[in-house]
């Protein structure tokens, strides 16, 4: 059992929980993540480490609202209690003296990189993030990358007509405005993490992303989260979740992804029907 301190709604469909778990706050680093469970008969999920203050004993993480498990965790409020909470899990991030780092995050992206932005800055990097939101009221937590990067962008697909720019088309673009840059990091729905891996290709930048497979065990035996990387299997729980995004084989993550679709669809239409009024 782990005590919810927090939760609460940053936009629209996307929401922060702050959880009392001492043993992973004292421990985590910029990457990892953690396994949570919403309630004793649901499903474990992984979610991305946003933030933690080891005094307060306390991790962060921020979630998109997709289907049941995390409609069931927006549900919950301080003084709930999860029904596991595990972690800190997978490799850190890599952390260096890189030069020009350009961070690329979308959705809970945004949160999952913080960390490692914050570790970033104190090595010495220069930063620059480019947030893929679908309108700039969808951007959270830019006073806290403002105060961290020299240089922020965004990429809107805003319906009122502002701009209809991808991350992956607007990565271009910042690189031809750039001197050099030494390496992309890219956090977020695995569409992102795609398309930014195929328009940095050709540009010749090493680029990292936090990879997100289904994972269920979250420690290497299950093998739910297999993925191929340069024609190598890895288990991206304990191999990553970082891997160098020109490696990765997208066409079997996203198959793989895609495995539990119907039932997904299910399991959301029954919560649905059993919980809302
Ligand atoms: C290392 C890692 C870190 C992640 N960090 C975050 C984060 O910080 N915030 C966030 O919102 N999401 C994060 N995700 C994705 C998150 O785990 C899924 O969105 C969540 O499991 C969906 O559960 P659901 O029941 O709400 O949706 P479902 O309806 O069950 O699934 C919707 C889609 O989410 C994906 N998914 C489902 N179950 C899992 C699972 N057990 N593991 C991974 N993906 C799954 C599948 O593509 C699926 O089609 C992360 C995934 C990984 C692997
Ligand atoms: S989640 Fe089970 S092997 Fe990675």
């Amino acid at each position: 059992m782990a005590h919810i301190l927090e939760r609460r709604r940053l936009v629209p469909n996307i929401h922060l929980i702050r959880i009392h778990a001492p043993e992973v706050a004292r421990r985590c680093r910029p990457g990892q993540f953690i396994m949570v469970m919403a309630d004793p008969d649901g499903e474990r999920i992984p979610l991305s480490i946003a933030d933690w203050d080891a005094a307060e004993g306390s991790v962060s993480a921020v979630f998109l609202l997709v289907g049941t498990s995390t409609q069931k965790l927006a549900r919950l409020k301080a003084g709930d209690a999860l029904a596991a909470c595990a972690g800190p899990l997978g490799r850190p991030s890599e952390i260096a003296a890189f030069g020009t780092v350009l961070l690329v995050a979308g959705c809970y992206g945004i949160g999952a990189l913080y960390p490692a932005a914050r570790a970033l800055r104190a090595a010495g990097n220069r930063l620059l993030l480019l947030a893929d939101v679908k309108a700039g009221h969808l951007f959270y937590w830019q006073e806290r990358f403002r105060e961290l990067c020299d240089r922020v962008m965004t990429a809107e697909r805003d319906l009122g007509g502002m701009s209809q720019e991808f991350a992956s088309r607007t990565v271009a673009g910042v690189a031809a405005g750039e001197k050099r840059i030494d390496r992309v990091m890219v956090s977020g729905c695995a569409y992102l993490l795609a398309s930014v891996s195929e328009a940095t290709r050709p540009l010749g930048l090493r680029t990292i992303v936090s990879l997100n497979p289904v994972m269920v065990d979250g420690t290497g035996m299950c093998g739910a989260c297999r993925c191929s990387i340069g024609g190598k299997t890895r288990f991206a729980c304990v191999d990553g979740p970082d891997f160098d995004g020109h490696q990765v084989d997208w066409p079997e993550l996203f198959r793989r992804r895609a495995a539990y679709l119907d039932d997904e669809i299910r399991s959301l239409c029954w919560w649905e029907r059993e919980t809302l009024p």
